[in-house]
């Protein structure tokens, strides 16, 4: 019989030198740890394919897409109306954010519906997972705990359980005996992924593989499957921090960018009905440095307070931080600022900060950044109850952003009572009470409107 190792090959990432023994570093390019091990194929010489059968486009069948929900409204959300069953799904996130009780309540729910779950747990005992679940309030229903690591023995028991959901935690742990390399090494994480993607298609199961990710890239295994799986969902959330995000960061079955807001309670994760309300729940009010951005989480409206902080350095290269906002853009606008508006910037630290762990990425972030750091230079709050959103150009000029009139409707909704925003976002496709919308074409309207306070609020 073959060893493993007469069936393998170790293929170098950077530059595709093939080799059957391992190697720290590749002797074709001379880059270190770049060698994989792979599975190798044996290649019939000359066995003639069969061609693929090309479908007409007009004959191509359309069939609506299956769906079930998983019980969990902020994650069917963020899934894109429920679980694609054959569909892969990778759940990736720091260690200790919450995926392993994400997916054994949902496993739970699911249950609980008359679905069968079948959780291979390879991190914890069948008995941990109990103690957890009791927790939970975890009533068991048709849910099956597997302790196990090996590959093949897992889809032998998913063949004989035939579940609708199979939740792998975590694909770090799973080691198929196809490959010599340890679990965890990518080699062994993509073959392990392939496999259970050929089941998950074979099979008609839904599969969600759990990964640990971590921020500075440590255990970059499971992101190298993130064009492998169907759909990629990020868990993001500080240790610290209670409220948690589900972010679809990519989905072949629904919109990406959707996500899900959970707060980790004594009881698990529990759906959170208005993030808006849950990410300004902590903001001081009529303190300078602090505005509140209308941003666009996937299709729903979201409401975030945007923080700055300039104060003169000390240093002879001022400090720039920023935390949920990319420094580039803030870099950006701080040189804008200076040429606009003539203001002195070289000298201050600036910091920045997107409260509550939602980190806005869009443009239209740019506006209640300008005037939470215009407000924190002049030491003047930004008027009271007042919203904005809207791109900031490198000329000062204050262009359009998508969904204007769904964040208006967000703020006024949550009792603010004036948005700032693009001029060029008039007119809205509807007309809103109990809001006054002042458009500021450029930086220098945003300063004057800043100036200003709403009519109403000071009643
Ligand atoms: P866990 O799901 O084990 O994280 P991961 O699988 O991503 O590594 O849980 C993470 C944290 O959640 C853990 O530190 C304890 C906390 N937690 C609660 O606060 N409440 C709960 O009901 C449970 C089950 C966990
Ligand atoms: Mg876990």
């Amino acid at each position: 019989m073959p060893t493993a190792a007469a069936r393998t090959r170790h293929v170098c990432q950077s530059c595709g030198f093939t080799t059957s023994k391992w190697l720290g570093r590749c002797p074709s390019c001379g880059e270190w740890e770049t060698l994989v091990e792979e599975r190798a194929v044996p290649r019939k010489r000359g066995s003639a394919k069969t061609a693929a059968r090309a479908v007409p486009y007009a004959e191509v069948e359309e069939e609506p897409l299956r769906r079930f929900p998983s019980g969990d409204r902020e994650l069917d959300r963020t899934l894109g109306g429920g679980v694609v069953p054959g569909s892969l799904i990778l759940l990736g996130g720091e260690p200790g954010v919450g995926k392993s009780t994400l997916l054994l309540q949902v496993a739970d729910r699911l249950g609980r519906s008359g679905r069968r779950v079948l959780y291979v747990a390879g991190e914890e005992s069948a008995r941990q997972i109990k103690l957890r679940g009791d927790r939970l309030g975890v009533a068991g229903d048709h849910l099956f705990l597997a302790a196990e690591t090996d590959l093949d023995s897992i889809l032998a028991s998913a063949r004989s359980l035939a579940p609708d959901l199979l939740v792998v935690d975590s694909v770090q742990t799973v080691h198929s005996a196809a490959l010599e390399s340890v679990p965890g090494s990518l080699g062994q994480i993509r073959e392990c992924a392939g496999q259970l993607l050929a089941f998950a298609k074979s099979e008609e199961v839904a599969v969600c593989l759990i990964g640990h990710i971590t921020k500075d890239g440590a255990l970059a295994g499971p992101k190298t499957l993130e064009h492998v799986v169907d759909v990629v969902l990020s868990f993001e959330g500080e240790r610290h921090q209670n409220q948690k995000i589900v972010r679809a960061v990519k989905n072949r079955f629904g919109p990406a960018n959707e996500l899900g807001v959970f707060e980790m309670t004594g009881r698990g994760l529990e759906p959170v009905d208005n993030p808006s309300r849950l990410f300004l729940s902590e903001r001081v009010q009529s303190v300078a440095g602090s505005a509140v951005l209308c941003a666009m989480a996937g299709s729903r409206p979201v409401l975030v307070e945007i923080q700055a902080l300039v104060s003169s350095s000390n240093y002879s290269t001022a400090r720039r931080m920023a935390n949920g906002i990319d420094p580039n853009r803030v870099a950006l606008l701080l040189a804008m600022l200076e040429k606009r508006l003539g203001l002195e910037m070289l000298g201050s630290d600036v910091f920045v900060n997107a409260a509550g762990g939602l980190s806005p990425s869009e443009p239209a972030a740019d506006l209640p950044l300008v005037a939470a750091i215009l407000s924190s230079l002049r030491e003047r709050p930004v008027p009271p109850e007042t919203a904005l959103f809207g791109e900031v150009g490198l000329l000062g000029e204050v262009r359009a952003v998508s969904s204007a009139a769904t964040r208006v409707k967000e703020a006024r909704n949550l009792g603010f009572c004036r948005v700032i925003l693009p001029k060029s976002n008039l007119p809205l496709p509807e007309s809103f009470e109990n809001v006054e919308l002042t458009a500021v074409e450029s930086i220098t309207e945003l300063v004057r409107a800043l100036d200003k306070n709403p009519s109403r609020a000071l009643k």
